[in-house]
């Protein structure tokens, strides 16, 4: 071999571990709102802020991941629970944002509120960087929500029967306290056990707070989890008296906990337990 073409086998195989080593399309862009996101500026961020959690190489293993409960999410995967998308789809970048800014109620995932718009951005262009599904499919259509119906005592009542058939006891449990008969039974796409959400927990969601976000939950998903989309058997205003009955599982008052009370209190005998046996109403 001559002087030469050991150099150039040589720069060769440097180039092949510097393209291993770093994450698939580095040139990855993001979009919020009206700012472009840059993912060199996200990178240095990232190193700061994140790094410790979802690992110098984005798969959830940082070095603080092993005392953490659920792990921090795999961005090699691209699997994320908050979309506004079809179950299976690529979140939007606002999507990962949302995420972002709002931080995971009940996990270790901070609200990186704190940080500017333009570095969550940043940010959300440098996640992109650690999968390879980003240079290949574009992020779902956002799902329509059609504006929400009044609450009554017949949209949650029929909200109620919803949550029978559809079999939500089954991980949620009757009364939503994610102690359902298939509870402990539960892993994520990674095979870690999960628990199913305990309505009487709080107010907020993993993914978000709102009635419009409650909706958008059961009816995209919560991907990688055992939590699925409903969108292919529940229809849009039968979604919404879903949404009416959840609020009532809830220890805050509501609208709709003000109206189930009263119905609740006056009807008695006329309210069919949840679970196996039961009717729903
Ligand atoms: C202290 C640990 C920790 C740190 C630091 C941390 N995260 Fe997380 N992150 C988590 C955990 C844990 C989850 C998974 C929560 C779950 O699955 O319920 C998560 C989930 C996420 C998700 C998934 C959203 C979805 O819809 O699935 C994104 C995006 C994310 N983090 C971005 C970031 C960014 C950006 C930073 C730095 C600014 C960061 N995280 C810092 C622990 C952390
Ligand atoms: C096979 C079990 C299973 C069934 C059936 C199920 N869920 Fe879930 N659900 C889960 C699990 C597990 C989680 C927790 C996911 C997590 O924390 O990442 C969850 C979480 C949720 C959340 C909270 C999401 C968040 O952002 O924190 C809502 C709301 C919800 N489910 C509603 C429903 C409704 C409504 C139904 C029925 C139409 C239903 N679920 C059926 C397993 C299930």
């Amino acid at each position: 071999m001559t002087k030469k073409s050991i150099l150039v086998t040589f720069a060769l195989g440097m180039a092949t571990v510097f393209i291993a080593d770093s994450p698939v399309n580095s040139a990855q862009e993001s979009h919020v709102g009206n700012l472009a996101g840059n993912a060199g500026s996200g990178k240095q961020l990232y190193r700061r802020f994140c790094i410790g959690c979802h690992g110098p190489q984005g798969d959830g293993n940082g070095e603080n991941a092993q005392w953490i409960d659920p792990k921090p999410r795999d961005f090699t995967a691209a699997t994320f629970k908050c979309r506004s998308t079809p179950t299976g789809t690529l979140p939007t970048d606002e999507d990962l944002d949302h995420a972002v800014q709002r931080g995971f109620v009940t996990t270790n995932m901070p609200s990186w509120n704190p940080l500017t718009p333009q570095q969550r951005a940043d940010l959300v262009a440098f996640i992109k960087t650690f999968s390879p599904r980003w240079g290949t499919e574009k992020p779902g259509t956002p799902i329509n929500i059609p504006s929400e119906i009044p609450v009554n005592i017949d949209s949650i009542l029929h909200g109620r029967e919803l949550f029978q058939k559809m079999e939500c006891w089954k991980c949620h449990g009757p009364e939503g306290h994610g102690d359902g008969p298939s509870a402990s039974t539960l892993t994520d796409s990674k095979d870690n056990p999960i628990r199913p959400y305990n309505f009487s927990t709080g107010s907020r969601f993993k993914c978000g707070e709102t009635n419009q976000d409650l909706y958008r939950i059961f009816m995209t998903g919560l991907d990688g989890t055992p939590m699925p989309s409903f969108a292919d058997v529940i229809k849009p205003n039968d979604a919404w008296d879903l949404v009416h009955f959840l609020r009532t599982l809830q220890t805050l008052r509501t609208p709709e906990s003000t109206v189930w009370k009263k119905y609740a209190t006056e009807h008695a005998r006329d309210i069919k337990p949840i679970g196996p046996n039961a009717g729903g109403q």
